[in-house]
């Protein structure tokens, strides 16, 4: 990918500045890193809570040649990166809550965003956007959050090297990417299987066509989430937000 690193102390929102270096012709492989956000934005127009010097909040461009209904193999992509180098480097365990955050003792840990643009059906660009909750102590973690977000240093009980993190982190992507881009999505979803925590528990999709109660049994070739709903008929699902009935 050949990194070109934006660095920044404080931006509303990475994604929004990567945005504007696309416009301003920046190369696949440019990642913008901020040490704090104040706009961070999740999916489906929630917040993301980005404190000062805690995370790694980051936002790559990428700019594959892939038909834009391929779009949610990069997010898995991206998620496996990142579970695999948490895994490596800090014999966590953690997991993937399909389709995209990673989930250690039952809390999300990091989140990932793809913003794109097409033209066509095909993508000019993406823009993948990361945050990990890092060195955050319990006790900054606010009130409402507490329940659902943990960090790494809270579940290992150690202040981890973000710059470690991040070296190895996009050596990861850059190995799977070129992996993807050569050998398709095939080992992807080997290696996300892999690393589900939502397989073959009950779990509830919400959709844009409703919310699914049942199973998820695998992901297919395309990447798609199939689950068998309580009256035993299949459904394959692109795109959609999980809730796992962790008892
Ligand atoms: C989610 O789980 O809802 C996705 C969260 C994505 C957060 C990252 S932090 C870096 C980048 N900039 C943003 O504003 N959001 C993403």
């Amino acid at each position: 990918l050949g990194i070109k690193i934006k660095y920044v102390q404080e931006v509303g929102s990475t994604q929004t500045l990567a945005a504007e270096l696309v416009k301003k012709g920046a190369e696949e492989g440019t990642v913008v890193i901020a040490e704090q956000q104040t706009e961070g934005r999740g999916r489906l127009g929630r917040k993301w809570f980005s404190p000062a010097g805690t995370g790694i909040w980051m936002s790559l461009i990428l700019k594959p040649q892939i038909p834009l209904q391929f779009i949610h193999q990069l997010t898995l992509l991206i998620s496996v990166a990142v579970c695999r180098v948490l895994k490596r480097m800090l014999n966590i365990d953690v997991g993937i809550k399909w389709p995209n955050d990673l989930y250690v003792g039952g809390k999300k840990v990091c989140g990932i965003l793809l913003e794109s643009s097409a033209e066509d059906e095909r993508l000019k660009h993406v823009i993948a956007g990361i945050g990990i909750s890092v060195n955050l102590k319990q006790e900054d973690i606010p009130e409402e959050l507490k329940d659902k977000m943990t960090s790494l240093y809270v579940e290992t009980g150690e202040q981890i090297n973000r710059e470690e993190l991040f070296v190895l982190l996009f050596k990861e992507l850059e190995e799977l990417y070129h992996i993807y881009l050569s050998e398709g999505f095939a080992p992807i979803r080997i290696l996300w299987e892999a690393l589900a925590i939502c397989l073959d528990c009950p779990i509830q999709v919400h959709t844009h066509q409703g919310t699914i109660q049942g199973r998820a049994y695998g992901m297919d070739e395309m990447g798609a989430l199939m689950i068998t709903d309580e009256e035993g008929n299949e459904h394959k699902i692109y795109s959609g937000d999980v809730s796992l009935n962790l008892v």
